[in-house]
């Protein structure tokens, strides 16, 4: 490929890749496959790549990230970052507005609310519509040039495409984490053992500053703009009117009141209303709409005097501890949980509270029986905050942390620099046993879901099993008829349970096929602390063999790629125990994949290339799997349902006809068998 060849296919694929990101993000439509777009996108990648003069700051390929930075450029505010005045009650905002009025000689002003959004605060600079430089909020005077992380933000234009815009503006806004998406990033560090993050401001503020911008892109940050600046508007609304028009993401939700009645009106109609919002907002911001009014009022040292903040008060309320108890998790980590009178909180009624460790419990001074106040604040679960210490009783005691298991008796430990204990017993305390087998036979692990919760727990009662690996040694037979007992919360009582001929059956098959599951599975199924589905694959591409990973020195680890200390540090520790060690060499004497199966290319040709397709019917030539491997030996890809973005369903025997209508009302093609040949002819 010549060079100019080269330039212009990047322009060209640049000018799809934005166009379907377009239509996905701002209009929630898509009209290729996702298969077809990550190939589009892999394709600019890699002429980027072998280009890189041609790789523009503007390119659609900024958005996946890949840049290191060892450490962000500090650099000055063209206008400095200010912050604002809070106020708590409807007397401040009141006297807020006195001062305008008294400031300005007049009550000619309106003002424009919006929510206060709870993240990091972030400016942009633009020049002829390309997003030049994005820079933290730092001191205020300057801050850190994070512009390849916020290039990651789907929302925020790499470019501009409409409206009319200067040649140089500076736009303002806040970065933050989706509740959704802060929620799923904890369940997934949950399943890896790892601790909860805090809460979603504090983690898009980390986020914004990690050096590898491809992780910051899978955070899936997002932002929305509030402020405009070295353009000439009359007021505030006009400047977030031509943010709205040039494409920059605002929130729907600001108003313009002429009054300050109007404005508390905003804020009472905004208090509970605000929790339904994608994301946390702590309260609301006021400001003056026209600028020639704000540069009369101008600013104190701090915050701008025709703005200002009021802080909604987390909401609280009083409640009695009655117990502190404990949970174990299943890598034996212990957390408190405060046991509450219950009492109702933001709509909902509160029984338990978390108390994160003993340090939490020790900070707060809590003693059982006291009365103590109990918040939902920017976390999601509620925290006790404080106790009442006038209302203690006279003859309350000092709160002990347990030094034991509550479940199984061992004694805690606390490793060095660690607030969590943690329940050594690894292979004896019950619910760690239960934990590490269900992680096992998880979906996302060895899939052997046909074993419900209660089954497992009537295996475990009954000892018929006492670790994953003793799964593969159940028998038909054992199963047939297995009476357990089930306990019900809601009733409060035990039942007897006792399992099908069919269930037997299916759980017996369903533990039988997952010993193909492959080796990268079966690693992240063992259940090793820090050793997610991603570091699994790693680990096994890099060291093949679980017997190169069991032999594998710290060093040696930490040589794999995207392998750190800790990481490091957790495999040596759990291949020191004898006992894993069993649990291994059981499961290979099982069957199960622990080498890594190189996926050898068997493609024949790309005349199905990208293309998705759905088999349904019976055939006559070929077996379903049959006919599936065809396809994708010609690059083709097997997706399960049918979608508007399906290229193909290829329609056998006796298919049923709710797939047939559903393709015919999305327009799918419907081919046969035998078009389906001249296709890989
Ligand atoms: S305007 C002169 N509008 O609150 C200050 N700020 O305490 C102009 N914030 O640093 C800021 N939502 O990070 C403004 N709708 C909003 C906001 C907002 C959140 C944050 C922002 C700022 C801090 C000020």
């Amino acid at each position: 490929m010549t060079k100019a060849e080269a330039q212009a296919e990047i322009e060209s694929l640049s000018e799809k890749v934005r166009y379907h990101n377009h239509l996905y993000y701002q209009e929630s439509k898509s009209e290729i496959s996702d298969f077809d777009f990550d190939q589009l996108l892999k394709k600019l990648i890699d002429l980027e790549t072998q280009f890189p003069e041609f790789l523009k700051e503007d390119s659609p390929s900024q958005r996946v990230g890949g840049a290191i930075t060892k450490s962000f450029n500090t650099v000055e505010h063209e206008y400095p970052m200010l912050s604002l005045g809070n106020t708590y009650s409807v007397e401040e905002i009141q006297d807020f507005d006195g001062r305008v009025k008294k400031n300005l000689g007049h009550d000619d002003y309106e003002y424009f609310c919006e929510l206060k959004f709870d993240g990091v605060a972030l400016s942009v600079k633009y020049e002829n519509g390309v997003l030049k430089q994005a820079v933290t909020r730092g001191d205020g005077v300057r801050g850190d040039d994070i512009t390849t992380n916020a290039k990651t933000i789907r929302t925020l234009p790499l470019r501009l495409t409409k409206g009319e815009f200067p040649e140089r503006f500076e736009v303002r806004g806040e970065v933050f984490m989706p509740n959704k998406v802060f929620e799923n990033l904890n369940k997934e560090r949950e399943e890896i053992g790892e601790e909860r993050l805090a809460n979603p401001r504090n983690t898009a503020s980390g986020t914004l500053k990690m050096q590898d911008s491809a992780i910051v892109s899978k955070r899936k940050l997002d932002c929305y703009l509030y402020a405009l600046y070295g353009v000439d508007v009359d007021t505030h609304e006009t400047a977030i009117k031509s943010l709205e028009s040039w494409g920059f993401n605002v929130s729907p939700t600001y108003r313009k009141c002429q009054t300050i009645q109007q404005v508390i009106d905003y804020i009472n109609e905004w208090e509970h209303k605000r929790h339904d919002l994608p994301l946390e907002t702590d309260g609301i911001v006021i400001k003056v709409n026209s600028l020639a009014h704000q540069s009369e009022l101008g600013f104190t040292a701090k915050s701008p005097r025709w703005a200002i903040s009021y802080k909604y008060k987390a909401e609280s309320a009083i409640t009695k501890l009655k117990d502190i108890t404990y949970q174990v998790g299943r890598t034996g980590a212990i957390t408190p949980v405060a046991e509450l009178e219950p009492v109702l909180l933001a709509g909902t009624t509160v029984k338990r509270a978390s108390l994160h460790n003993a340090n939490e419990i020790a900070r707060l001074g809590l003693r059982i029986g006291d009365m103590v106040s109990v918040e939902k604040g920017g976390e999601i679960i509620p925290k006790v905050t404080a106790v009442d210490l006038a209302s203690r009783s006279a003859d309350s005691v000092e709160f002990n942390y347990t030094e034991t298991c509550p479940e199984c008796g061992t004694h805690l430990i606390r490793k060095e620099g660690e607030a969590v204990h943690y329940c050594p017993n690894v292979t004896g305390c019950p619910p760690q046993i239960l934990g590490r087998i269900e992680h096992f036979i998880h979906r996302k692990s060895m899939n052997i879901e046909s074993l419900g919760p209660e089954t497992l727990r009537g295996l475990l009662d009954r000892e018929l099993i006492n670790n994953y690996a003793d799964l593969y040694h159940l028998t038909f037979e054992q199963l047939n008829g297995l009476a357990f007992e089930v306990y019900s919360e809601k009733k409060g009582e035990s039942s007897t349970r006792s399992l099908r001929e069919k269930s037997a059956k299916n759980i017996i098959a369903s533990i039988e096929k997952s010993k193909e599951n492959p080796f990268e599975s079966v690693l992240f199924s063992l259940g090793i602390r820090y050793v997610g589905k991603t570091v699994a694959e790693k680990l096994a591409q890099h060291f093949k063999s679980i017997d190169a990973l069991m032999a594998a020195s710290q060093e040696q680890l930490v040589d794999a790629h995207e392998i750190g200390e800790r990481i490091a540090a957790s495999v040596i520790e759990f291949f020191s125990e004898e006992k894993n060690v069993a649990l291994v060499e059981s499961l290979k004497t099982s069957g199960l994949n622990f080498e890594l199966v190189e996926k050898e290319s068997t493609q024949v040709s790309d005349a199905l290339d990208g293309k998705t397709f759905v088999i349904s019917g019976v055939f006559t030539k070929y077996g379903r799997d049959e006919l599936k491997a065809i396809i994708q030996d010609h690059g083709g890809k097997i997706v399960s349902s049918i979608s508007g973005k399906l290229d193909f369903l290829v329609a056998g025997d006796k298919m049923g006809p709710s797939k047939l209508e559903k393709a015919t009302k999305l327009g799918t093609k419907i081919i046969s068998e035998e078009e389906f040949e001249e296709m890989i002819k």
